[in-house]
């Protein structure tokens, strides 16, 4: 039987972080057996804000570095450069011409990432989910394996499937389904429990990084916002330490229950100490592979190129099956 395929993406700036890899890498690790898996390195979304071409090219190398010390494997699945696939930009614009504007100006990424400074934002920040539509939709996959806060711009690449199948009386585009996946879909900032972490946070210790250090884990962690109530409980009052409580729970494997009540009569730092050594632990074995792979330029070239040889042939098939439908020549 035909395996059914995944498709997903890191945008690629900056490093990866805690939060990337609990909502989605860790999960993609996972599916490379079952599913037909093709993850790929968002370059072209990360011209949407201003880059400096020599932190593009090593956010891009490190990011596969990243993606492959996580333990994505390129035997079984196509890792490639988003940027190598011609065929993104070009289904990304088709698509652009059937969204219309309402739908965009609905996405609270965009408004969120503009914030005050809307009018002057490149109109490639607010076209964004549609090159993420491209993304998907380019390859016919059936899932994509996303934390939470991608949930509606997979919603917005169904709509527009349907609005070109709608246009065509018939399925030329596969509707993909969201895979949002395990109990650590939205990790949040150290620093602030009500904001995601995320790469973009000025704050270097509101995130733990894959490439960290255990010294540095440990630094976050003791540093690592928590409130004036000196004893652990898991409520939505207290995010910061629900927050810590989620990152404990996904990496010992035991039930948030449990913790909060293996620490009762304890205060914040054995908890933390604890959570460091767990966290530390998982993540030490990846950070060692990150800097190994970070520094073998010469086979991460040779992945990339590989992963561009395979993804590019699913991609032109697409094309020009939504080309001719269009109506262009494809000479
Ligand atoms: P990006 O780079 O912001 O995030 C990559 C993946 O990590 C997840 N994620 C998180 N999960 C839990 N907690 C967090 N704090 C956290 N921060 C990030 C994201 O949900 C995502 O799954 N636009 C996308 C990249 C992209 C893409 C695509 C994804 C481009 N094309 C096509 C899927 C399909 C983005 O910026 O993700």
């Amino acid at each position: 039987m035909q395996k059914k395929r995944a498709i997903s993406g890191v945008q690629a700036t900056g490093s990866l972080h805690l939060g990337n890899y609990l909502g989605a890498i860790k999960h993609w690790v996972n599916m490379q057996e079952e599913f037909d898996c093709f993850f790929f390195l968002a370059d072209l979304h990360a011209i949407t804000i201003p880059q400096d071409p020599d932190n593009l090219r090593n956010s891009i190398y490190n990011s596969t570095a990243a993606y492959l010390a996580s333990g994505l494997d390129p035997k079984k699945t196509t890792i490639f450069a988003q940027s190598d696939v011609k065929e993104h930009a070009e289904l990304s614009w088709i698509l652009n011409c059937m969204t219309p504007i309402g739908w965009l100006k609905r996405m609270t990424q965009f408004k969120d990432k503009a914030g005050k400074n809307q009018e002057i934002a490149s109109s490639g920040l607010f076209t964004y989910p549609v090159l993420m539509t491209a993304d998907i939709l380019l390859y016919n996959a059936d899932f994509v394996p996303v934390g939470e806060d991608q949930k509606q711009h997979i919603e917005l690449a169904r709509d527009i499937a349907g609005a070109v199948n709608r246009k065509f009386g018939k399925e030329l585009l596969k509707v993909p389904e969201p895979l949002i996946q395990g109990n650590t879909t939205r990790v949040k900032s150290l620093r602030d429990g009500t904001k995601k972490m995320s790469k973009s946070d000025t704050s270097g210790h509101s995130r733990i990084n894959l490439g960290d250090s255990r010294d540095e884990i440990v630094e976050k962690i003791k540093k690592a916002k928590t409130d004036s109530l000196e004893y652990i409980s898991y409520e939505e009052s207290r995010p910061e330490i629900a927050n810590l409580l989620e990152i404990y729970g996904e990496f010992s494997g035991k039930k948030i229950e449990t913790i909060v009540n293996s620490y009762i009569g304890h205060g914040f730092a054995k908890f933390k100490n604890d959570l460091a050594e767990i966290v530390s632990e998982n993540l030490g074995p990846i950070s060692l592979k990150y800097h190994q792979y970070s520094s073998d330029k010469g086979f991460l070239q040779q992945t990339l190129r590989n992963g561009k040889e395979k993804a590019s042939k699913t991609a032109l098939q697409t094309i020009c099956k939504i080309k001719e439908s269009f109506g262009f020549l494809n000479l």
